[in-house]
């Protein structure tokens, strides 16, 4: 599927499902259409944590909760923005989940530009994610925000 058709796809589910079952399949769209996209999980900003919510991909993350500032995850949470490394093994930041990974982006959800959640995606290929990923993951965030 193509970032257009996956945005529309993931309109009509906000708009026609109850916000737990649309996160999942929001997640589920994400993973299906994207070949590149190997794993993908919501974390929601709980007090000082990021706490995992529907996640997809082969493996389970033993990082279910991760504090604001660790990670790449938790830097995301921290700064507001948007974090895209294209190789992993050289950010000394990286909470190392799953040995396949390569590159990484985390996109935060905000509202009234309070971080709320974030978008977290591992893929296996190195710097898998370009300025089409950013711009459409940062849509993606838009729209969840008012659902988080
Ligand atoms: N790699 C992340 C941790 C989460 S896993 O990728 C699922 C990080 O460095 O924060």
């Amino acid at each position: 599927m193509d970032y257009i058709n996956a945005e529309r796809t993931i309109k009509r589910i906000l708009l026609t499902q109850t916000t737990s079952t649309a996160l999942q399949k929001i997640v589920d769209v994400l993973y299906d259409s994207f070949e590149k996209y190997n794993w993908i999980g919501i974390y929601f900003v709980k007090g000082n944590e990021l706490v995992l919510g529907p996640w997809k991909g082969k493996q389970a993350t033993e990082h279910t909760t991760i504090s604001l500032g660790m990670g790449i995850c938790g830097a995301a949470a921290k700064t507001g923005k948007i974090e895209l490394v294209d190789n992993v093994s050289k950010d000394r930041r990286y909470l190392s989940c799953f040995l396949s990974t390569r590159s990484e982006i985390v996109v935060p959800i905000k509202r009234m530009n309070v971080v709320v959640g974030e978008i977290d995606i591992d893929s296996d290929r190195s710097a898998a994610f370009d300025k089409n990923d950013t711009a459409f993951l940062e849509k993606v965030a838009d729209m969840l925000s008012q659902h988080i």
